[in-house]
């Protein structure tokens, strides 16, 4: 078994270094378009086997496809962070254009791959790379909602003393501050409702903070979050590989579930060795459901930039 991890920024190296740690698969590709950079962070992840005692080897690589040939799945992390004086358009264009590229190399040799798109805005680069493959829409995935719903849960745990994995949360919609949402009503600890823990002005905290989570970390760091998303990232990769079939929420392509069509957004999904197995229906009130709506109608609005820009 191979994986490969196009970008080894701080989100695909860390995402790299987790999933090698976990023995994932027999081989890890890096991929980087800048020289020498794969090659180093593999080199440096391989050099810390003895330490941390596993056996799956990494290989870091310039640009080669070639040594992508026959993965099982691929991360696309790759793509440009927001510069100054840049228009969102700009940016989206920017990375569409690296992200269907990419897409299309992996996709020559190794035309089974499962695709998980990391690169932002996250929603429209899946639904970009579904566009621009033509593949079935189980082998297209979007992580957000995977690490949404994580920084979901330390926002809880910090006002109610719970261990993070003692609770259940999902994070749905978008992968945005403003088009995410935090299913505070339903998330338990260990199937109680948090909101019998939670006041109602804490419970609203909770939700603004788990929206903000992205860009508090960019403004603190002075760039975005690598530790939790890569984590993200191995999670869902070990449910594919090792065929786990936990549910997540991520970005998948919608015919009708949630009310939604031809767009792809986060929602509740079983993630196993077909990719996106099964979508689950979770029944939301008038309120969620209307936040759901907005979501889409932000998320679609962005999409709309491809086609006006003629990339897809
Ligand atoms: P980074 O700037 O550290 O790494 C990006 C890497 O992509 C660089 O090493 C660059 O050389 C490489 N790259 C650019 N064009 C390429 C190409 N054509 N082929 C191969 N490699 C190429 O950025 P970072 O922090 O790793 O973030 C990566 C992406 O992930 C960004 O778009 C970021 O916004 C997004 N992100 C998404 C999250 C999510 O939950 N979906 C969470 C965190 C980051
Ligand atoms: C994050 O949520 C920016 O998507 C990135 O950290």
């Amino acid at each position: 078994m191979k994986i490969t991890v196009i970008g080894a920024g701080a989100v695909g190296a860390t995402a790299a270094d987790n999933i090698t740690r976990k023995e994932l698969a027999e081989e890890v590709i890096l991929l980087d378009i800048k020289e020498g950079v794969a090659e180093g962070k593999a080199q440096d992840i391989s050099q810390t086997a003895a330490l941390l005692g596993f056996d799956t080897k990494i290989t870091g690589v310039t640009n080669d496809y070639e040594k992508t040939a026959g993965s099982s799945v691929a991360v696309i992390t790759s793509g440009i962070p927001r510069k100054p004086g840049m228009t969102r358009e700009e940016l989206i264009g920017t990375n569409a254009n690296i992200v269907k590229s990419v897409a299309e190399n992996l996709l020559k040799y190794s035309p089974e791959v499962i695709i998980l798109v990391v690169s932002n805005p996250m929603d429209t680069m899946t639904y970009l790379t579904l566009k621009a493959t033509g593949l079935p829409k189980n082998r297209i995935i979007g992580m957000g909602g995977a690490l949404d719903s994580s920084r979901f849960k330390y926002q809880i745990s910090q006002h109610t003393g719970a261990s993070p994995s003692d609770l259940n949360a999902i994070v749905i919609g978008g992968h945005g501050d403003t088009t995410m949402i935090p299913l505070i009503k339903h998330a338990t600890w260990n199937s109680i409702p948090v909101t019998q823990f939670l006041s109602a002005q804490q419970q609203e905290q909770v939700v603004a903070d788990t929206m903000v989570g992205g860009a508090t970390l960019t403004k603190l760091i002075g760039t975005s979050a690598w530790y939790a998303p890569g984590a993200a990232i191995a999670g869902m990769v070990e449910s594919i590989v090792r065929n786990q079939k936990k549910l997540f929420t991520a970005s998948v392509y919608l015919e009708g579930e949630y009310g939604e069509q031809d767009i792809t957004l986060g929602v509740p999904v079983i993630i196993g060795k077909n990719g996106a197995e099964k979508i689950i229906a979770l029944q939301l009130d008038e309120e969620d459901k209307a936040k759901f709506r907005q979501s889409a109608e932000a998320v679609r609005s962005m999409n709309n930039v491809l086609s006006e820009s003629k990339i897809i």
